[in-house]
């Protein structure tokens, strides 16, 4: 099957510090590929270039992003977006003094369908606290919300960045649950630090190490490596807090 994104040869400077050198990976059209690798490392940087979202004095230098067959390397981010991707970034980017409910029609894309059932199939809550402003929500629901925005419309791949940071290991269960359940209709590339709910959830893996890709390959046959997963991510696997 046609990988639904293509990174290759990827290279960014971010205030002249070269940031990515040369990173490519594939995401598979099903399921959820995951993103891997220590603190500072360039995963971010490497899905904030995907979406065209660098930081001021950000840049890519070279390489090329291909996304559903087409070129989206230096793409306006709106038009990338309107292409079908979801983003649910790694600060959430909640709007905390608008309600859920305002939260998700500022999401609701023009030309794409709506998919507000759906949202409140798999977020319940999202609904029952649809008057609530977003920034009395726990970080759990916010993450809800943030989520829950990138399946509202029709999105052909869901980028999730570090979605279970800082939450309690029974919230970080509920993420892992919802994510598997979207994962379930789109493609999911999700970076993940808390190597339970990749062990749940990923099939592939794409380790990044100082902005070089250093590893790619299956993600339960990484995890499954403890030698392995050791060096790469720093952390032996089933010493991960937060099972899910
Ligand atoms: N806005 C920025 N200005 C300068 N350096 C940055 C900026 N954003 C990220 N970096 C640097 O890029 C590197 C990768 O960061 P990041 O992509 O956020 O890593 P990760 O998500 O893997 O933790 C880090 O060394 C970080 O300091
Ligand atoms: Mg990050």
């Amino acid at each position: 099957m046609t990988p639904v994104l293509t990174v290759s040869e990827l290279s960014v400077q971010i205030a002249g510090s070269r940031i990515l050198h040369g990173v490519g990976f594939e995401v598979a059209a099903t399921g959820v590929t995951a993103l891997l690798g220590r603190n500072g490392v360039g995963k971010t940087t490497t899905v904030r270039s995907v979406l065209g979202l660098l930081p001021d004095g950000g840049r890519v230098t070279g390489g090329r992003i291909v996304f559903d067959g087409r070129d989206i390397t230096r793409e306006a981010t709106h038009r990338i977006v309107c292409g079908g991707i979801g983003y649910a970034p790694e600060d959430r980017g909640v709007f905390a003094h608008l309600t859920v409910a305002e939260n998700l029609a500022l999401a609701e894309r023009p030309g794409s369908a709506h998919h507000y059932d759906l949202v409140h199939d798999l977020f319940p809550e999202l609904h029952t606290r649809r008057h609530q402003r977003a920034g009395t929500l726990s970080g759990g629901q916010q993450q809800m919300v943030a989520i829950g925005r990138t399946l509202l419309n029709d999105n052909r791949l869901i980028i999730v960045d570090e979605p279970t940071k800082g939450l309690a290991p029974r919230v970080v269960t509920e993420v892992a649950e919802v994510l598997e359940r979207a994962a379930e209709r789109v493609p999911l590339l999700l970076v993940e630090q808390n190597l339970a709910v990749v062990r749940r959830l990923a099939h592939d893996a794409v380790v990044l190490d100082a902005g070089h890709v250093v590893h790619t390959g299956g993600a339960q046959e990484l995890l499954a490596d403890r030698e392995l997963a050791t060096a790469l991510l720093g952390v032996a696997s089933r010493t991960a807090p937060g099972a899910a």
